[in-house]
């Protein structure tokens, strides 16, 4: 998602061919993740996926096969969440992503092999009953995983349909009993330079983070995820645990995250402290009201490119459109 504030060495993507932009990246990708192979020995199944060579399906399954919650997946899903759609090729939604720690394109899932995500452990602090840092293995044991069919929308207007596997954040805000004055949480990706060469991109400002109100967390669409199509998360799609709230734009929903902090205060985005005209803190989907730079009006999936009408609440709004009954003068979708 590129801001307005771009250094001069970074060229517009509409002056590269993308094919060949995407391609030319990935050579150097490919280089960049063998290099750091020794860096990153402790990242999960790393070595054994050096040998399934590029194709991305083949990291992820010998990644699954070293994942100490394999045993949890798949998990049954719950039929109530149905889709308007085919769901998205599993291949294009793991090698088209937006996370900005290992750069800002889509083509990053080599890269982001790097991650080592494990061990890994989950801060929750601020203001709740009893502060605490889990180890993510035993958080994910501690709610029984169901697997989920959602819609999901990116500022940029591209879509998808995912079978994501998770637990409800609901779960998890009742476990830790915010206190009385807590209103809003945050939730905070890793931060570690050595793994990821965005962080030397010191215009961002580090680490990815953002918020939702309690009363959207505890709404019963909000979901902890850990896994997708089966199988936990691969790395670059934020394992191993990332937020997802389909109703929003994917940009409110961090990846790799290590930190959820219970506070009082609204908290300032990642993407608001960059271009806050842009980026605001609610970021509901509305077909109405066009980014800057991206008319809402409709969406391309992923995979087919087919366009459809973008719908209000991406679909969801008899599950949260109460959620802002009295928020009317909030700028709720932008
Ligand atoms: N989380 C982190 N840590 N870093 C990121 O750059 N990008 C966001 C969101 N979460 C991002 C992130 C954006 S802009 C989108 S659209 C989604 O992740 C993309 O998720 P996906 O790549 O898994 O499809």
């Amino acid at each position: 998602m590129p801001i307005r504030r771009r250094p001069g060495w970074d060229l517009p993507a509409h002056t590269l061919s993308p094919e060949a932009a995407v391609l030319d990246r990935r050579r150097v990708l490919a280089t960049t993740a063998i290099g750091a192979g020794a860096i990153a020995a402790g990242a999960l199944g790393l070595r054994a996926a050096f040998g399934q060579g590029r194709d991305p399906i083949g990291w992820w399954e010998a990644q699954v096969g070293n994942d100490p919650t394999r045993d949890l997946y798949p998990a049954a899903r719950v039929e109530t969440y149905t889709l308007d759609r085919p769901l998205t090729d599993t291949r294009e939604t793991i090698t088209y992503n937006n996370f900005y720690e290992f750069g800002s394109h889509k083509g990053i899932w080599q890269a982001a092999q790097r991650l080592p995500t494990r061990p890994w452990t989950v801060t929750i602090d601020g203001m709740v009953a009893t502060p605490r840092t889990i180890d993510v293995d035993a958080l994910i044991r501690r709610f029984p995983l169901q697997e989920r069919t959602y819609r999901f929308r990116c500022v940029e207007a591209w879509a998808m349909a995912v079978p994501w596997v998770g637990f409800p954040l609901a779960d998890l805000v009742r476990w830790v009993e915010p206190l009385g004055g807590a209103r809003y949480l945050v939730f905070e990706t890793f931060q570690d330079a050595t793994v990821a060469p965005g962080f030397r991109q010191s215009w961002y400002p580090w680490p990815y983070r953002d918020g939702l109100t309690i009363d959207e967390a505890m709404n019963e669409l909000s979901l902890m995820v850990t896994g997708v199509y089966g199988k936990p998360l691969p790395p670059q799609m934020g394992s191993p645990v990332r937020v997802i709230t389909p109703w929003k734009y994917g940009f409110k929903q961090p990846k790799s995250i290590v930190r959820i902090s219970f506070t009082d205060r609204r908290p300032v985005s990642f993407w608001e402290t960059l271009q806050a005209r842009e980026y605001g803190f609610w970021a509901n989907v509305n077909p109405e009201v066009p980014h800057p730079r991206w008319s809402q009006a409709t969406e391309r999936m992923l995979g087919t490119g087919e366009r459809r009408p973008t719908l209000i609440w991406n679909g969801y709004g008899e599950y949260v459109a109460q959620l802002y009954d009295g928020l009317k003068g909030e700028r709720l979708f932008a």
